[in-house]
C-alpha cells in the first residue's frame, strides 16, 4: 500500500520552491538591514519549556503539542513555535552578557496537532524575530517597522497592522477580577474548557474558538480599558512613534493572543482574503518570559509570520514572484567520445558559474532537443565526433533561433557575455 504524507503536512515541490526562497531571502535581507542575526534552534525541546513558556492553560499546550517520551524516558515536544526555544537559547548561551539589545531572527518549521483546513496545518513554517533587552517603546517600533517593511517589500497592499496592549501582570490581576465578575453569571453556558480556564486563567476564555462562548462574550469589557498608567504611557508612545513614521495601524481591543507570555503591546497582521485562518502574523512583548524560563528579568518582543498563509495572501493579491532563471545551456551529445568531451566541458562551465544540463539518458539527438526545449534552455550546442575533432560546433539561441558556428574553446566567454546581456 502507498504510504502517504501524514495529514496536515505537505511537500514543497520544485515548481513552487522559488516562491519560498523569494520570501525567505527578502525576510533575511530586511532582518539584516535592521541588525538582526539568524539563529537556528532545535526542532524538539523538553516539554517543560513549552508548558512554562507558552503556558499550560493555552490550547497549544493543552491540546496541540506533539509530545512523546524518548528512549531515555524524557518528555520531548516538537516545537509548536519558536519564541520559547529562542528564549531558552538566550539564557543557556549567556546572551545576557552580549551587547544589548540582542536581535535574532529565524526560519523554522513548527508542529501543532490542529484541525487541518486551508491555512492551518500540522507542520507549518514560521519566519520570526525576537529582540531582547529593551523595555522601551522604541524596541516595539523597531520590530513592528521591520514587519511592515518586510510585508511592503514583498508587495503586500492595503497593509494595516492591528495593535493592542494587554498590560502587565499587575494591571491584568485587576482586570481578571472584572472579567470574572462579568463571566460568573454566564459560566454555566460556557464550554468545559472555559469553565476550567475561569479558575486557572480567565484571560484565556477570550481566546476560545467555540461559537457558544464567543456569543456569550460579545459584550465583555476590554483589557485595554483597564491597563495601568505605566502600560498606557508605553502604549501611547508606541502609537505616537508608529504614527510619526507613517506606519498604518488599527487599534483592535479584542486581540489577546493565544499564548500566555505576552505583556503590553500585542499585534497581528490579519488578511480578509484567505479564509478563516486569516492571521498571517502575530507577535508582541513578553517582558516576563525570560525570568519565568529561569533567566534574569529581561524584556523581550517579537513576532512570527506563517509562510503558508503569507503565500496564500500573496496569491490572493496577485503578487508575482520572479521565476527562476532558465538553464544557460544544454549540451547535446552524439557518441561515446563526444559524451566524454561534453562531460568535461559541462564540468568546466559549471565550475565557472554557468547553469548547464547535458544528456545523461542516452537519448537520440531528437529526444535530447525535445528535452532541452522542455527545460527552456537558452542556448543549445550539440557535440559529436566531428565537433570534437574540429573543435567547432553550432551554438543555437533557442529564443531567436539564430545558429552560429563557434570555437568550442570560446564557449565559456560567449556564455558569460550572453548571460550579462540577457540577465
Ligand atoms: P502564533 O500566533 O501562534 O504566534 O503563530 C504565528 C503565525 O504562525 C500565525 O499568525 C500563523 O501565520 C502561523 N501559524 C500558526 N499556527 C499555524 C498552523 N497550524 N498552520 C499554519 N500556520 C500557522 C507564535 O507562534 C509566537 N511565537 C509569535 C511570537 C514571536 N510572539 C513573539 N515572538
Amino acid at each position: 500500500m502507498l504510504i502517504k504524507a501524514p495529514k496536515g503536512t505537505r511537500d514543497i515541490l520544485p515548481d513552487e520552491i522559488h516562491r519560498w526562497h523569494y520570501v525567505e531571502d527578502k525576510f533575511s535581507d530586511i532582518c539584516s538591514r535592521f541588525g538582526f542575526q539568524e539563529i537556528r534552534i532545535p526542532l524538539f525541546e523538553h516539554t517543560e519549556l513549552f508548558q512554562r513558556g507558552v503556558g499550560d492553560t493555552t490550547d497549544i499546550v493543552q491540546k496541540e503539542m506533539y509530545t512523546f517520551n524518548d528512549k531515555g524516558g524524557r518528555s520531548i515536544t516538537l516545537r509548536p513555535e519558536g519564541t520559547a526555544g529562542v528564549v531558552r537559547s538566550y539564557i543557556e548561551n549567556g546572551m545576557a552578557s552580549w551587547p544589548q539589545p540582542v536581535k535574532l531572527f529565524y526560519n523554522i518549521t513548527a508542529y501543532r496537532y490542529e484541525n487541518v483546513q486551508k491555512g492551518r496545518y500540522r507542520e507549518f513554517h514560521q519566519l520570526g524575530v525576537e529582540l531582547f533587552g529593551s523595555p522601551e517603546a522604541d524596541a516595539d517600533v523597531e520590530v513592528i517597522s521591520l514587519l511592515y517593511l518586510f510585508l511592503e517589500s514583498i508587495g503586500i497592499r492595503e497593509l494595516s497592522l492591528n495593535l493592542n496592549s494587554i498590560g502587565c501582570p499587575s494591571c491584568r490581576a485587576d482586570y481578571n477580577k472584572t472579567l470574572k465578575a462579568f463571566i460568573e453569571p454566564r459560566l454555566n453556558r460556557l464550554c468545559e474548557d472555559c469553565i476550567d480556564r475561569y479558575q486557572r486563567n480567565p484571560l484565556r476564555i477570550l481566546d476560545c474558538k467555540e461559537q457558544g462562548c464567543i456569543n456569550e462574550l460579545k459584550d465583555v469589557p476590554y483589557l485595554l480599558d483597564y491597563i495601568c498608567s505605566d502600560c498606557a504611557d508605553h502604549f501611547e508612545k508606541v502609537k505616537e512613534k508608529l504614527y510619526a513614521m507613517g506606519i498604518p495601524f488599527t487599534i483592535d481591543k479584542k486581540i489577546v493572543r493565544g499564548l500566555d507570555y505576552y505583556t503590553r503591546t500585542v499585534f497581528e497582521f490579519v488578511s480578509k482574503n484567505i479564509g478563516s485562518q486569516g492571521t498571517v502574523c502575530g507577535g508582541g512583548r513578553y517582558d516576563g518570559l525570560i525570568e519565568s524560563c529561569g533567566g534574569s528579568p529581561t524584556p523581550g518582543i517579537g513576532f512570527a509570520l506563517g509562510i503558508e498563509r503569507l503565500l496564500l495572501e500573496m496569491d490572493s493579491q496577485g503578487i508575482d514572484v520572479p521565476l527562476p532563471s532558465s538553464p544557460d545551456i544544454f549540451i547535446g551529445v552524439i557518441g561515446y567520445k563526444a559524451n566524454l568531451f561534453a562531460e568535461n566541458l559541462a564540468l568546466k562551465l559549471r565550475s565557472d558559474g554557468i547553469t548547464c544540463h547535458k544528456d545523461i539518458m542516452g537519448r537520440s539527438v531528437k529526444a535530447q532537443m525535445k528535452y532541452a526545449n522542455k527545460l527552456n534552455a537558452r542556448l543549445v550546442v550539440v557535440i559529436g565526433d566531428d565537433e570534437v575533432e574540429s573543435g567547432k560546433a553550432e551554438l543555437k539561441d533557442m529564443s531567436s533561433g539564430e545558429v552560429r558556428m563557434i570555437n568550442i574553446d570560446t564557449l565559456l566567454d560567449r556564455l558569460k557575455k550572453f548571460k550579462q546581456v540577457n540577465s
